[in-house]
């Protein structure tokens, strides 16, 4: 029987007791969707980290041409960057070949605090199917990770480990135990069946993203199971497991 455990943040993720598990990371608006899409487009693999002075050194340290420094603070571009936290920046045009070093608020945060996982995996609605199959065929207890905002719950990344569960559960009922938090997810998420695009315009990080006018953000991050692809997030760099 495998445990299954949630935490609502970033900064809510004990590294105790996510220590051996296999840990699956989402932040929806935007950093794992962003991910996900640059890997799907051709990224080579993407770095992250927590803070803007470590992906400044980062780009240094490697002194690579096909570098590109990417990431967002309160929602924008950070100076000097190539690139912002819109997944539409990540197309195969600017992305194709190349590694992409990001930071964001609390999407890179949550990942680099799941190191402690024995492997981690990242999640959005893009690539729900392919990584709920995947981690189903793992054998490890399950650490499901909602990025939040600041500590706080966000409503559409808890929606999004719902649906991961709830997914999960219907691969290997017999073989999950589920948190009380955990379940209670799951439960919540069901509401929103068919409702993703309408959830992601209503929640407030996706009003602030539309007030910053990046609207067209929202209906790109809502696409279920756009991009089958499972990142996992090992030694410092997110890669493609699933590679044909
Ligand atoms: C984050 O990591 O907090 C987000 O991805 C912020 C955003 O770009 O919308």
């Amino acid at each position: 029987m495998r445990n299954l455990y949630y935490f609502q943040s970033a900064d809510a993720v004990s590294a105790e007791k996510i220590r051996g598990t296999i840990a699956v990371v989402a932040d929806v608006l935007r950093a794992t969707s962003t991910i996900v899409t640059a890997l799907y487009s051709g990224c080579v693999y993407i770095i992250p980290v927590k803070t803007v002075q470590e992906a400044r050194r980062a780009v240094q340290f490697h002194k690579r041409q096909d570098i590109l420094l990417g990431g967002e603070r309160n929602g924008r571009r950070i100076d000097g960057f190539d690139l912002g936290n819109s997944p539409q920046e990540y197309s195969a045009d600017s992305v194709d070949g190349k590694i992409v070093i990001t930071t964001t608020t609390n999407g890179t945060k949550a990942l680099v605090n799941a190191a402690a996982a024995r492997e981690t995996v990242v999640l959005s609605f893009l690539n729900m199917s392919a990584v709920a199959e995947y981690v189903a065929q793992q054998e490890e207890n399950v650490s499901v990770i909602a990025a939040g905002d600041h500590g706080d719950t966000s409503i559409e990344d808890a929606v999004c480990c719902g649906f991961f569960i709830d997914k999960l559960y219907h691969h290997v009922p017999q073989d999950l135990r589920m948190s009380q938090a955990a379940q209670k997810i799951a439960i919540l998420a069901r509401e929103y069946s068919g409702k993703i695009e309408q959830l992601l315009q209503e929640s407030p990080h996706g009003q602030f993203l539309q007030r910053c006018g990046y609207g067209s953000d929202l209906i790109t991050c809502a696409q279920i199971d756009a991009c089958a692809i499972v990142p996992l997030y090992a030694d410092g760099r997110i890669e493609i497991t699933n590679k044909n």
